[in-house]
């Protein structure tokens, strides 16, 4: 029934069939001849327009003030050909039944709201244009990552209420779990290696948690990761399989989400659909830390914090390198120091650096006065860290979308001995990775994975600037009301 509003000249072909829409009214205008009613029921984003004449069956609910924003109805009408420019064709009601009222304190009026207001209000926001169309594409994004039950992310796991009401809640911080301390997973990755050493290409894709305090644009304190891992696989077979990856879901979301990508491109960040159709097209450039680090020195920019080897790179920096060293383009750097990545990376033959690569994304951003360079003129070319700076400079650029490291993963050290010495190094307790490390003691084998942050990839994909929009509840600190 919903399929009627589909595209400017869908429905056309249900001229004069009788159908029933069950929704939620968004707007309600009531004249003295005839009285409009918008209703959604969430199938797409456009409202289905209801056109009712007061001899129609339970007119007299509207006349009497009970049909109101927010409220769901029942509807069954005729498809007819519209008179107004903004549908092809609406509803002429025959009958109307009112299932539920809505309080006229219904926060969501027809009129802008900010973003930072709906999330007080995370529980009505799905209802709104906006959060209507990043919610649906998630799923259908989902379907495209492979995930069979599209309808999976909604429920957070971490909440402050009590749905049985029975007081059985696991405490999120350190979980006495029947005796034993247990934890909420930061990630599935150990998981997947056992698998991935047992058949090969695996992935996993679940809910993760971290109890970092990071009020940032990028960061939630629970979100979805996909996370391949490929055995029989290096660090080079990784970064392919992340780049192909991110280039299929782009690619799938543009041909199959056209009407949420328009809404996007027109509300959320012009010139989107041209921003992820160059990341479709284009190679992405691949550098390691170390050339990175080079090209920052060589910058004479005056960043907020000095860089020098072996530093984490902060978000100024991988801005530089994706938005002004690049123009734009998707980058990832390799080959980090080992003092800055994780235990289970494979240590490269110099013994300073591991096997680990970070996909970062340019921001969303716009020159004033100029338009974006569209093409990623350097991809291909060897770095030549002489060259002649590009002339673009960060000052001029206005960002939006906060994205920046969209993927990480790394080569996972195979070699028993290195590992136990990384784990003694870093005063990691060996015992409690035993099983892990039995993964080692037992067919070992060569492998790799990553991790997608999907909310990331969301806000990459919606140009959403926050990502706590990007999620239905999203979980921060300090926030687990809904
Ligand atoms: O770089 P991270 O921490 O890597 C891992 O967890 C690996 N074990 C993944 C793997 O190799 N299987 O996280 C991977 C990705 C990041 O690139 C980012 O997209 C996302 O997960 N991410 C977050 N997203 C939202 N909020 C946070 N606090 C995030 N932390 C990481
Ligand atoms: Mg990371």
């Amino acid at each position: 029934i919903v399929d009627v509003k589909g595209g400017p000249d869908e429905g056309l072909d249900r001229l004069g069939q009788t159908l029933v829409v069950k929704g939620w009214v968004r707007t309600l205008r009531v004249q003295s001849s005839v009285t409009f009613i918008e209703v959604n029921d969430g199938s797409c984003l456009s409202n289905m327009q209801c056109v009712m004449n007061s001899d129609a069956e339970g007119y007299d609910q509207v006349e009497s003030g009970l049909i109101t924003t927010g409220a769901s109805i029942w509807v069954q009408g005729i498809v007819v050909a519209s008179q107004g420019s903004k549908q092809k064709v609406e509803l002429k009601l025959e009958k109307l039944l009112m299932i539920g009222r809505s309080d006229p304190s219904f926060p969501i009026q027809k009129k802008r709201v900010s973003r930072e207001f709906l999330r007080t209000k995370a529980h009505l926001r799905p209802r709104t244009n906006t959060f209507g169309a990043v919610d649906c594409f998630d799923m259908v994004m989902l379907s495209y990552i492979g995930v069979d039950v599209v309808a999976s992310n909604i429920s957070p796991i971490i909440t402050g209420s009590d749905c049985e009401g029975a007081g059985e809640q696991f405490c999120v911080t350190t979980l006495d779990f029947f005796g034993k301390p247990a934890f909420l997973t930061v990630s599935g990755q150990l998981n997947a290696e056992t698998y991935a050493t047992a058949l090969s290409d695996v992935y996993t894709f679940g809910p993760t948690f971290r109890a970092e305090n990071s009020n940032t644009s990028r960061h939630l304190a629970e979100f979805w990761m996909i996370e391949p891992e490929l055995a029989f696989s290096d660090l080079n077979d990784d970064m392919a399989c992340a780049s192909a990856y991110l280039q299929y879901v782009v690619k799938h979301v543009l041909e199959h989400c056209k009407e949420d990508m328009d809404f996007f491109n027109t509300w959320i960040e012009k010139g989107i659909i041209n921003r992820l159709s160059d990341v479709v097209e284009k190679n992405f450039v691949q550098l390691t830390y170390t050339d990175a680090i080079e090209l920052l020195l060589g910058s004479n920019k005056k960043f907020e914090f000095p860089v020098k080897w072996g530093c984490d790179l902060q978000s100024e920096h991988e801005r530089y390198i994706t938005e002004v060293a690049f123009g734009g383009c998707p980058v990832i750097l390799r080959d980090y120091p080992k003092e800055i990545k994780a235990f289970y990376m494979r240590q490269n033959d110099d013994g300073k650096t591991v096997a680990a690569m970070d996909m970062l994304v340019p921001r969303n951003f716009k020159y004033s006065g100029e338009l974006c360079p569209s093409s990623f003129g350097v991809i291909g070319m060897k770095l030549k860290l002489s060259s002649n700076p590009p002339p673009l400079s960060l000052e001029r650029c206005s960002f939006f979308c906060q994205v920046g490291e969209l993927i990480g993963g790394s080569q996972r050290e195979e070699r028993l001995e290195y590992l136990e010495d990384r784990l003694d190094n870093l005063k990691l307790n060996k015992e409690s990775y035993w099983w892990y490390l039995d993964l080692r003691r037992y067919g070992s084998v060569p492998h790799a994975g990553f991790g997608l942050g999907f909310e990331r990839l969301v806000q990459f994909a919606t140009g959403i600037d926050n990502i706590r929009d990007a999620i239905p509840f999203p979980r921060t600190p300090g926030s687990a009301e809904f």
